[in-house]
């Protein structure tokens, strides 16, 4: 699914710059679930970016679902955005006066899905993440969590190959933060690909393989051994 080769990121600012990554190579088959690790200025966020074709590497060659994106202009790369690829942030990113099903509907209204199949897939998303008591809540009257599920919603509605999280529970106490970690078990269960970003070793525990950065590098790449699981039985309030 994902296929990255010899990449590099320089940011150029007048004449200072910096090589955010400096020899990335990568490859993620399709539903596995990944996070990526390492400390402040490692280069996380910037791989992240380029994954999820919000920018462009330096060098380098990146493949998605077969495709060379790293050639692709802005418009070609919206496309692909739009088709293939969901986010979600640690700041939830929700448009605060609209309710969580308008919210999930946001997506579908951009690709042009008539009213009627938007509600039915925005509830059927709502449902996915354990939140269709709450389709007619705006945000400021849902927990921090809450607000995640309803973005993870929105991330599901357009049926993405990959689902990219940055910090996704870095906003989070550690219950909300568990039962978000819950959330991606289950979908990555039944098949969605999930790569995120964390910090934490214990968030990055709940994942499959985990993937260290350091300096712009890849320094290790491992199977996620003890593998903390969410019991899903108990009922998410
Ligand atoms: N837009 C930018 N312009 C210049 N330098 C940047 C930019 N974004 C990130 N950097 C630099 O690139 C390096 C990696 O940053 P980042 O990918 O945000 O790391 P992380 O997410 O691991 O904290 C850091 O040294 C950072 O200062
Ligand atoms: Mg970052």
């Amino acid at each position: 699914m994902i296929k990255i080769e010899n990449l590099r990121k320089v940011y150029k600012n007048g004449n200072i710059s910096v090589e955010a990554l400096k020899n990335i190579n990568l490859e993620v088959r399709d539903r596995e679930f990944v996070s990526i690790m390492g400390p402040s200025g490692s280069g996380k966020s910037t791989l992240m970016n380029i994954l999820g074709c919000l920018d462009r590497p330096t060098e380098g060659i990146y493949e998605l679902d077969g495709e060379s994106v790293q050639k692709m202009n802005d418009n070609q790369l919206a496309v692909i955005r739009n088709r293939k690829i969901g986010f979600i942030f640690q700041s939830f990113n929700l448009i605060p006066r609209i309710n969580s099903l308008k919210n999930v509907e946001l997506p579908m209204i951009y690709a042009g899905v008539p009213a009627k199949e938007r509600r039915e897939k925005a509830m059927d998303a709502l449902d996915r993440v354990g939140l269709k008591d709450r389709m007619g809540h705006n945000p400021n009257e849902l927990s921090g969590g809450q607000r995640q599920r309803v973005a993870i919603a929105r991330s599901l509605v357009n049926n993405p190959s990959v689902i990219f999280a940055d910090e996704p529970t870095g906003n989070l106490d550690t219950k909300a933060g568990s039962e978000i970690m819950g959330v991606f078990q289950q979908l990555n269960d039944e098949g969605v690909t999930i790569i995120m970003v964390t910090h934490e070793l214990d968030i990055a525990q709940h994942t499959k393989r985990m993937i260290v950065c350091r300096d712009g590098e890849i320094i290790e790449d491992t199977p996620v051994k003890d593998r903390i699981i969410v019991n899903r039985q108990v009922e998410i309030i």
